[in-house]
């Protein structure tokens, strides 16, 4: 049953298939530490993209061995892809501090939900971010893709559930609002999507200065090369299997305007300045 599919851990749903209560509960388990990379976006905001970004920073930076390499990936086994923190059994936990540093950490929670020792280490964090008309079309076809979550009979019953913030990992506007709370944290940098978009090199630089990532600048090029939209999209069976079929999908800016009738794009706009005008993450959300 539909219903079977999710679970609600202190007000927000997430899935079945990945997550569990247990996990969730468990969350403060995870020790951070002060060298992590970690990565935060709402699901759709580019988490992959930017995970294969850091992976590839870091294993440039620390100058690693094929075989240094090929190992990192087999003590983790978990590390491929990147799974997302809050995904697996909860004993992953303690497997997570048998890692080598740096970890690269990827997560989809908001503020409130991670892990305490995040806040309190000297982690970085990297928020990413993407307008969130796109974001919302992103999500639609992923939740009518993928057969692990309940499908919506149309784009309009949908888009009434996102605004309510009844999808996986809660409101996209109540995160937002949440993280806003932290833009004044020094360990914290916020990028979009869209600025990645846009001129890919620079924020590579920005994200490599920001964790003291030692590369030069043809060293950000490769990666930036290796993680463009067609690159990964290109190798994502290898990547992610058949679930990449479905995760690399258009990777473009502005895709929301094949899909919003132009009261529902007045009414995500009045939602976004209801909850973000004048603050420090709605002006650098401004596109
Ligand atoms: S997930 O499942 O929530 O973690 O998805 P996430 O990776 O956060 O977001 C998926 C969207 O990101 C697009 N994507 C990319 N865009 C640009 N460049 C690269 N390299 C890239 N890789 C993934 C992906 O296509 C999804 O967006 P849409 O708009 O659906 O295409």
């Amino acid at each position: 049953a539909p219903e079977d599919l999710l679970f609600s851990y202190k007000g927000i749903l997430y899935p079945t298939t990945v997550c569990s209560p247990e996990t969730c509960q468990a969350l403060d388990s995870f020790e951070a530490r002060s060298d992590d990379v970690i990565l935060v976006g709402y699901p759709k905001n580019g988490s992959n993209w930017l995970g294969q970004v850091l992976n590839d920073l870091e294993i440039t930076a620390a100058k690693y061995t094929e075989q240094e390499i090929n190992e990192r990936m087999n003590i983790s086994n978990e590390l491929l892809i990147l799974p997302r923190l809050e995904f697996g059994d909860p004993e992953k936990f303690k497997r997570m501090k048998e890692l080598p540093s740096r970890r690269i950490i990827v997560t989809h929670l908001s503020p409130q939900v991670l892990p305490k020792s995040i806040f309190k280490s000297k982690a970085k964090i990297l928020l990413l971010v993407r307008n969130p008309k796109d974001t919302a079309v992103s999500y639609f076809h992923f939740y009518n893709n993928m057969p692990t979550l309940p499908s919506f009979s149309s784009w309009d019953e949908y888009f009434t559930a996102f605004m309510h913030g009844k999808l996986c990992w809660g409101s996209y506007f109540d995160y937002l609002v949440e993280w806003n709370k932290h833009m004044d944290d020094e360990n914290i940098m916020v990028i979009t999507y869209e600025e990645l978009k846009e001129n890919q090199t620079l924020g590579l630089k920005k994200i490599a200065d920001f964790f003291g990532f030692f590369v030069s600048g043809e060293e950000i090029q490769m990666v930036a090369e290796k993680s463009s939209f067609e690159a990964m999209k290109e190798k994502s069976f290898k990547t992610h299997g058949t679930f990449g079929k479905i995760l690399f999908r258009k990777g473009t800016v502005g895709d929301w305007k094949d899909h919003f009738s132009e009261a529902q794009n007045k009414q995500m706009e009045r939602k976004f300045e209801e909850c973000l005008a004048g603050t420090k993450l709605g002006e650098k959300m401004k596109y």
